[in-house]
């Protein structure tokens, strides 16, 4: 469909310039993307970033407290007609302290042709979903024979990398997963083993799962002190390492020694870098994710390097899935119109 085309189609359903259509949390779920909808825009969204087929400046934030980030984060990727911008938060005390999540926002997205803002809706559920679907895309193309994949944190993220992940490593044997509290990965299991083969195992604890897998991944928590709960000595030569929490989790000795230190967007990491994430400094990025996906740039040339890829997420990929959520929701009359 071309831009005149969608323009039309869009306004056929919600007047653009007069109206907006509004999406809940529950509505955004219910406009059907599966999982292998999700991989697929993913992938799209990651080839247009390796292509620089995009727009997207990197996240700029606003910190009201220590150690707390809201990010506006807007993109344009001409290929999908995907234009808009999560405001999104991240409040790593929200479930101790309120019992809400550490992640919550809202999405917009506007007509090309006009400017006009056509939606507006729930994000965390894009988030969930959009995250895990880059960590596998990476993990399948650095490590497709991979038999173990490990998970540190088992919260809204580490729930769906675990679903997610079996639909790219087709060879894994087992899982291992670990969380500082002992009822996350109880839940883990409780929800995700009936719907996948491969057997989840709870690990010990940082160094027992680090020694047993060949990839791991990372959603924890987001601080500008690195943490260092798994350390240098533990990690070997072959492994792939994909943290979606930055800089936080790892021993920064291990970026920095990697063979190769890969990034969603250099950008986006020159930027954290910036204003004190990376007090060891920004390891060497070879490449970013997306020109590995589209067959840009080489990933794993040898089975002996360590490889860390850390993607601190894209939007270009919320506003790809985004706009897919918005059509089928507009084609089944899921939501509401709102006046502008
Ligand atoms: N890279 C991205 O695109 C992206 C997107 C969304 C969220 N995130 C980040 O992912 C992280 C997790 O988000 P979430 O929504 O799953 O949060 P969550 O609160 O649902 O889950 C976090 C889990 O990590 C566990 N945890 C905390 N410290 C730990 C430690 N030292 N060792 C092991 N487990 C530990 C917690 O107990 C919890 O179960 C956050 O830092 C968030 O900012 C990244």
């Amino acid at each position: 469909m071309d831009m005149e085309q969608d323009q039309k189609w869009v306004n056929e359903k919600v007047k653009i310039g007069k109206e907006v259509w509004y999406l809940t949390r529950d509505e955004v779920v219910s406009a059907g993307l599966t999982e292998a909808d999700i991989l697929s825009l993913t992938m799209d969204a990651l080839v247009a970033h390796g292509k620089k087929e995009y727009e997207m400046p990197a996240k700029i934030g606003v910190h009201p407290f220590i150690e707390v980030f809201y990010h506006a984060m807007p993109a344009y990727v001409p290929s999908k007609l995907a234009l808009g911008m999560k405001w999104i938060e991240c409040y790593p005390n929200n479930p101790s302290k309120f019992n809400l999540p550490q992640t919550t926002g809202l999405l917009i997205l506007n007509d090309v042709l006009t400017g006009c803002p056509i939606a507006v809706m729930d994000c965390a559920w894009i988030t969930a979903m959009r995250t895990p679907a880059v960590t596998v895309l990476a993990a399948a193309v650095l490590h497709p024979d991979a038999e173990t994949f490990g998970m540190f944190g088992c919260g809204v993220q580490g729930i769906e990398h675990i679903k997610y992940v079996v639909h790219t490593l087709k060879k894994l044997k087992s899982i291992y997963i670990y969380d500082v509290k002992e009822e996350y990965m109880d839940n883990l299991i409780k929800l995700v083993q009936p719907k996948i083969d491969v057997k989840i195992i709870k690990g010990k604890g940082y160094e027992d799962v680090t020694k047993s897998c060949e990839v791991l991944s990372s959603a924890t928590f987001i601080v500008k002190k690195p943490y260092s709960f798994v350390k240098y000595d533990w990690v070997s030569k072959g492994q792939t390492i994909l943290p979606c929490d930055l800089n936080t989790f790892w021993d920064p000795a291990i970026s920095l020694k990697a063979d190769k230190y890969i990034v969603d967007s250099i950008a986006e990491h020159e930027l954290f870098a910036g204003v004190g994430y990376f007090p060891d400094g920004l390891p060497k990025v070879v490449c970013e994710t997306g020109e590995i996906l589209a067959g840009l740039k080489k990933g794993r040339e040898s089975k002996d390097e360590l490889i860390v890829c850390s993607n601190i997420g894209m939007s270009v990929c919320d506003v790809v899935v985004a706009r897919e959520v918005l059509n089928r929701a507009l084609a089944n009359n899921i939501g509401r119109k709102l006046p502008l």
